[in-house]
């Protein structure tokens, strides 16, 4: 085999970014989940009043990391995603819901199997690792 096509194949994300539509369904993908973060009051309280700046960042980054090129890291560096997201308080509620939103969005986009899988358990992990706080309270205010 062409040794350059075997590195392409051994690339674990080569293939996810480009199979499921690459930069259009990105851009999909990220939009509809912004769009529902907007919509939430409850979790659009954590982010800034300017949604765009991070919705492109969020859209480098998940371009990158399934496979479609360095395009976040060229901009802005090492993910270091943990540690961006120190400033933001999240708990498990707001991990809850950012996922629940993410996972939504994949739905309306129309990502199929087994593509859609893998994003799912992808987002499941990712968004537990950035959890940096115990949860303070329920979503409308309850003590739980
Ligand atoms: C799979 C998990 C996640 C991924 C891949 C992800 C991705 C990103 C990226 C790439 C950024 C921009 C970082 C930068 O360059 O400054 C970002 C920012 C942010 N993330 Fe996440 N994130 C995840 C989970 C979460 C969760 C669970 C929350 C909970 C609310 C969250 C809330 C935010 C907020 C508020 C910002 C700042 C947005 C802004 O400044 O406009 N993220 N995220």
């Amino acid at each position: 085999m062409n040794p350059s096509l075997n590195l392409m194949v051994d690339e674990p994300r080569a293939n996810l970014w480009h199979e499921v539509g690459g930069d259009e369904t990105f851009r999909k993908l990220v939009w509809a989940f912004y769009r529902r973060v907007e919509e939430d009051a409850w979790l659009r309280r954590l982010f800034p009043p300017d949604l765009g700046p991070g919705r492109e960042k969020q859209y480098l980054f998940l371009v990158q990391y399934f496979g479609g090129g360095p395009r976040y890291s060229a901009l802005h560096g090492h993910p270091r995603l943990r540690m961006r997201h120190f400033p933001v308080a999240i708990g498990e509620a707001e991990r809850d819901r950012w996922l629940h939103h993410m996972l939504d969005a994949i739905d309306e986009v129309g990502i199929e199997e087994p593509w859609r899988t893998e994003m799912r358990a992808y987002f499941e992990t990712a968004s537990t690792h950035m959890i940096n706080q115990p949860t303070q309270g329920g979503t409308d205010g309850e003590v739980r």
